[in-house]
């Protein structure tokens, strides 16, 4: 034993049979001198550039200095979980946020398995073993504070400290395995660092498992249930989904591999889109068209959005799809045994939530754009379901959206409920009436006439020139009742967050809403929103491009919108 590393060699082998690995090296603290880059403000979510500018020498070094010294002491002893979407860089940035995450003091780094783990996952994770927050990677969405987006006074503070930076710190001679998953402690200058490689899915699947009847769900897939198997197809578009897929739908809930496309993670995404929306998952579409499947779903890169078709196409609106869930929450095990408390839509949503909310008698809350203004509300316990038009749906199991969890819920309904998604939707329109809605997005815009465009709208809602005012489209008229750009009040504390987008109301309830995106990454992203009610039963399966069109052409008048920028067509319509 007195050999030269005969002892050591044998405890790390030791240490390493029951799952982690001992460096006994001293890492090395060191410093690099480095200068502040322009404009690494964290916007609603998080910092988005291009890969490209991420790729700087220091750049992603700053901001995560910024990030870890924003923390104050707190840094010291913390634990944080890290991961990403699998795009292409995650796994590089993902090494260096460990190599300095030692170097500042944190205690302990949570990572997913070769640095991937889907947007809720992270959620799941920063709930499951309260860890101090996270830093997620992708672009699709924001890094996390304690139980959601980073909360604004903790964005402004990093952005305060790219200011001024001089000098980060780093530990570069860590090494992790990230395709190993288990343990690895580190002895550091300034203490110990403890490195964990999880299974990025098993966490997650654990929750789903708790909210959810997965054999009822399996059954009703398998056709083990007494009726013809429910066929279902789920495409990852090439982004973080691929092995929560593959292990939940098809390992566990028995769904054929070959109904999972796209489900290899691609560090381009295979060159497509990642978002899931009838234009840019136009292949699911396509599939759904074939009429060989009962349900077909997609989410984005980073696993929070999701998009439901039914047979043959039928496409559910976002919008819908919450009405439906929360007509039909008490489907779900998880719910049955917390109840049902509020319900909450982003104020773009169509209406369509709350008419249940009223039937239900429950609590329903309008938010502006963005999720983090759900979390104090589920952090309250006021709401148990909430969702966007921007196709993200979720609940307070954790404090994202959470593509699968919606199509696990819609499983779940359909399951016991015994109908189809078409015939789903449709009874419902029947029983609450219909809110037709459609989004036009204007992509890549030029930011002058963009913003040109806004403030016009503001000035007409503050001369009052809009109110009263009719506006006639073919046999349709549209008399304004009300036009402001929207403003909210947390209910829990208090803050006032204004200018979240210009809405126009009209006397027969209809709305017009006009937003600049805040996470687009390249110019600007013109959204105009159009949500129409209609409870003529005789109307209410026609189709939702055609009923809006003169409401569409409302929206484009008062805007101005093809006049200040050139645009015939929306980039995107869903
Ligand atoms: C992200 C946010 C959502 C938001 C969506 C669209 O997914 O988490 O809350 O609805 O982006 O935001 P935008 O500002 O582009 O309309
Ligand atoms: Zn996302």
């Amino acid at each position: 034993f007195m050999e030269e590393q005969y002892t050591e060699n044998f405890i790390s082998a030791t240490l390493h049979a029951m799952g982690g690995h001992l460096k006994r090296s001293t890492l090395v603290v060191g410093g690099d001198e480095t200068k502040p880059f322009d404009g690494q403000k964290p916007g609603t979510s998080g910092l988005r550039k291009s890969t490209k500018v991420f790729m700087q020498t220091n750049y992603v070094e700053n901001f995560v200095a910024a990030i870890l010294g924003a923390l104050g002491d707190s840094v010291k002893g913390c634990t944080l979980v890290v991961g990403g979407d699998g795009r292409f860089f995650v796994k590089e940035v993902a090494a260096k946020i460990i190599e300095m995450c030692a170097a500042y003091g944190v205690a302990k780094v949570i990572v997913g398995q070769d640095g991937i783990l889907s947007t809720p996952a992270v959620s799941c994770l920063i709930r499951k073993y309260t860890t101090d927050g996270a830093i997620i990677l992708t672009a699709s969405h924001n890094p996390g504070g304690i139980n959601g987006p980073a909360p604004e006074g903790v964005t402004n503070k990093i952005y305060e400290l790219t200011k001024s930076i001089t000098e980060y710190r780093i530990c570069p001679n860590l090494k992790v395995d990230l395709a190993v998953t288990g343990l690895t402690n580190f002895t550091t200058d300034i203490g110990t660092f403890t490195v964990e490689v999880i299974d990025s899915v098993q966490d997650y699947m654990e929750l789903m498992k708790e909210i959810f009847d997965f054999p009822k769900i399996a059954a009703l897939l398998k056709g083990d249930d007494g009726r013809p198997k429910f066929n279902i197809t789920v495409n990852s578009l090439h982004g973080v989904m691929g092995p929560y897929v593959r292990k939940i739908f098809c390992t566990e809930l028995g769904m054929p591999e070959n109904n999972a496309v796209k489900c290899d993670t691609l560090e381009d995404f295979g060159g497509g889109h990642p978002d899931p929306n009838l234009t840019y998952a136009k292949e699911l579409v396509e599939l759904m068209n074939t009429g060989e499947y009962d349900l077909g779903a997609a989410f984005d890169g980073d696993g929070d959005r999701n998009m439901i078709l039914g047979k043959n196409g039928f496409f559910v609106s976002p919008c819908d799809s919450l009405a439906v869930l929360a007509a039909n929450l008490e489907c779900i095990p998880y719910f049955q045994r917390t109840g049902v408390k509020g319900f909450a839509r982003s104020m773009p949503t169509s209406g369509a939530v709350d008419r249940v909310a009223v039937e239900k008698k429950m609590e329903m809350f309008e938010v502006p754009t963005g999720w983090k203004f759900f979390g104090n509300l589920m952090d309250a316990g006021r709401i148990s379901l909430c969702g966007e038009e921007s196709f993200g749906t979720g609940s307070d199991h954790i404090r994202e959206k959470d593509g699968m969890w919606a199509v696990l819920a819609w499983l779940s309904i359909i399951a016991m409920r015994r109908q189809s998604v078409e015939d789903l939707m449709k009874k419902h329109w029947f029983n609450f009436g219909r809110n037709f809605f459609t989004r036009y997005d204007y992509e890549n815009v030029e930011t002058a006439p963009a913003n040109q465009m806004m403030e016009n709208l503001e000035v007409l809602l503050n001369d009052g020139s809009l109110i009263g005012k009719t506006f006639t489209q073919g046999n349709k008229e549209y008399v304004v009742a009300k036009a402001d750009n929207f403003e909210y009040t947390d209910p829990i504390d208090g803050s006032i967050s204004k200018k979240q987008g210009i809405r126009v109301i009209f006397e027969d309830g209809s709305r017009l809403v006009f937003r600049l995106s805040g996470t687009g990454s390249s110019g600007a992203t013109i959204r105009m929103y159009v949500d129409s009610y209609e409870n003529d039963r005789s109307l209410i399966e026609c189709a939702s491009q055609d009923m809006l069109l003169p409401l569409v052409a409302v929206g484009l008048e008062i805007s101005q919108l093809p006049q200040l920028t050139g645009r015939t067509q929306p980039t995107v319509i869903t």
